[in-house]
């Protein structure tokens, strides 16, 4: 029995439009977690029937680097003005103790909840590179890792995790999010394709096996060398896919906080207007998309561009305007007067 009050929680579809702002593409993952935080947020506080235990809806987050895993939790925390931390699976199998390393996980939760240790029960704690605990090849058992899996079981199930300033967290309506980058999983899960496709012209049908086939399920993972009480507890799986360089365009220029407001504003402070042409996000893309490291290289990439005409700005008071058409032409510097 919990016994906080139920949270306001935002509808799913408002949860999205939330996320569209921040996150650019991702549509069906977003679905998914929208409904998945839904879900939890809605169980807190709630009266449950005698003896009746609804299962957690853990998060498991797929998708190659940079392509928005780590930013949809942190968009999704600041929607629901929960507190939010991240961890990575890698560090808490390399500890001897991953009791402790736990223990410090969630007491940062409890230091963003400005130590009140209820809010923090209702937090995000995001565990990275979960695909790394998995067996290595050629064994079966990877024993850190399988420690780490155990160790996460217990506090996803719920517990009461002594903090370091000796006060306890219940992590029952905490709400956990795993990701990884899961290479080969693809592979795995096209031999395991369990439904066929039957002889059909309706096109309906024809998506709903290609929805089924698409899932994740706890055996695939499985199979990918996790074990089998973790993989269970995972039953949402969202998936991202590679970001398309018509995406890379839209996450440089349409977020409200995307790199081309940012740098915007660097140059209004300065009394300059920046304008850069759609071309240039294009070349950009194109560069980030050889760097194969998703939206991550974009902002490097931009900073390349920009900071030489940072330079000389400040010692121009009379520059009014700078027009950026390529990547390979200079830019255009238009002054007062
Ligand atoms: N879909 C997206 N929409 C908008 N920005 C994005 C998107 N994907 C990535 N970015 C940008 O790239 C940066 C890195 O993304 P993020 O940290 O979410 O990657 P990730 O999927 O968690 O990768 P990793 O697996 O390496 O942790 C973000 O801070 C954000 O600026
Ligand atoms: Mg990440």
């Amino acid at each position: 029995m919990s016994a906080s009050p139920p949270l306001p929680v935002p509808r799913p579809s408002e949860i999205v439009r939330g996320l569209d702002e921040y996150v650019i593409g991702q549509d069906e993952a977003k679905r998914t977690v929208a409904v998945a935080v839904y879900s939890h947020y809605r169980k807190i506080g709630q009266p449950r029937a005698e003896g009746l235990r609804v299962a957690k809806s853990n998060l498991l987050l797929i998708g190659p680097t940079g392509t928005g895993k780590t930013l949809t939790c942190e968009t999704l925390s600041r929607l629901l003005d929960v507190p939010f931390v991240t961890a990575e699976a890698t560090s808490l199998a390399q500890t001897r103790y991953v009791g402790e390393e736990i223990e410090a996980v969630l007491s940062r939760l409890a230091d963003r909840a400005g130590g009140d240790v209820a809010r923090a029960g209702r937090g995000i704690v995001f565990i990275d590179e979960i695909d790394k605990l998995k067996a290595p090849r050629g064994e079966t058992r990877a024993t850190s890792g399988e420690n780490v899996q155990h160790a996460l079981l217990k506090i996803m199930e719920g517990a009461k995790v002594k903090l370091h300033d000796g006060r306890y967290l219940d992590t029952t309506d905490v709400l956990f999010v795993c990701g990884g980058a899961f290479v080969g999983l693809a592979e795995i899960m096209a031999q395991t394709k369990s439904f066929g496709y039957i002889a059909t012209k309706d096109d309906d049908n024809r998506r709903i096996l290609e929805r089924l086939n698409s899932r994740v399920k706890p055996t695939d993972l499985f199979t990918y060398g996790l074990i089998p009480e973790f993989t269970g507890r995972l039953p949402i799986v969202a998936r991202f896919g590679e970001l398309s360089r018509d995406l890379l365009v839209r996450i440089m220029t349409e977020p409200r906080d995307s790199l081309y407001a940012q740098f915007r504003e660097v140059f209004r402070q300065e009394g300059v207007e920046l304008v850069v042409a759609k071309r240039v996000f294009e070349q950009v893309a194109e560069i980030a998309t050889e760097y194969k490291t998703g939206a991550r290289s974009l902002r490097g990439i931009f900073e390349e561009l920009v900071s030489p005409i940072l330079y000389i700005v400040p010692d121009d008071p009379a520059i009014r305007r700078v027009d950026i058409a390529s990547l390979f032409a200079d830019p255009v510097v238009v002054r007062a007067g």
